[in-house]
């Protein structure tokens, strides 16, 4: 997401701190010491404006809703949006400033009960396929992040790379708990929580794709693929 430089950014910024997770040193050990209570960490990965961490974390109350981003002025716009949000609740919602490329020096393995990539970006050209969010690489830090039975949550408008990410959990050997190509007239709209991006293309009339993944019980953590799997 590209946005302005914004006027003052740390300073906005530091006025929502409350609502911020700092970028730990080492893996969280105790998500408690962050939201002062211990809930299933739901995990969103380029939360954008955090219009869906906002809906999230009021529709789940018992959940912890943690959305990282990596861009500054973009966390800046999210923790203004969830202050000003009426629903926030102060002890089920945090953003935190980081790349999806550091998740393994954030989380601990097997502490996320559900994991949530909302329009990520397409990286269109093929040399960059590994840059998308969806790639197996990640994939693969995702699983290992993700409790038993945990699971990915993953909407796009983009055709194209719902099409690779569908390839990139088949080559996983991944089984699907749910495929659709028009999410919004289908019986999983029931309860969906728009994205910002969502909203902008479902109202111009562009279909929405989504999936979910539980994680693979005997998934084989450590076997890499190719060179350089997550970067
Ligand atoms: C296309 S926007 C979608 C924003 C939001 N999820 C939505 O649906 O409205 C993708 C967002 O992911 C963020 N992003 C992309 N790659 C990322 C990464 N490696 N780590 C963290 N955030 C990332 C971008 O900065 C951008 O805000």
């Amino acid at each position: 997401m590209r946005m302005r430089r914004k006027k003052n950014g740390e300073a906005r910024l530091q006025a929502h701190a409350h609502l911020l997770c700092p970028l730990p040193a080492e893996p969280i050990a105790d998500y408690a010491e962050i939201f002062g209570r211990s809930a299933p960490l739901y995990l969103e990965i380029g939360c954008g404006k955090g219009a869906f961490a906002c809906g999230m974390a009021a529709a789940n109350p018992d959940c912890s809703f943690l959305a990282m981003e990596r861009v500054h002025d973009v966390v800046v716009a999210a923790v203004e949006k969830a202050d000003a949000c009426a629903e926030t609740r102060p002890d089920n919602l945090r953003f935190m400033i980081a790349d999806a490329k550091n998740l393994e020096a954030c989380f601990l393995p097997g502490s996320v009960e559900r994991l949530y990539l909302n329009f990520s970006d397409p990286w269109p050209k093929k040399g960059y396929y590994k840059r998308r969010l969806t790639y197996r690489g990640f994939l693969r830090v995702y699983f290992r992040l993700l409790c038993e039975g945990g699971a990915i949550f993953f909407k796009t408008d983009n055709r194209g790379l719902f099409d690779f990410t569908l390839e990139e959990l088949s080559a996983l050997g991944c089984d699907l708990d749910y495929v659709t190509y028009d999410l919004h007239n289908s019986p999983l709209a029931v309860g969906n929580v728009m994205t910002e991006y969502e909203k902008n293309f479902s109202e111009k009339g562009v279909p929405i794709c989504a999936l979910k993944v539980t994680k693979p019980k005997d998934f084989a953590f450590e076997e890499k693929t190719e060179e350089g799997d997550a970067q």
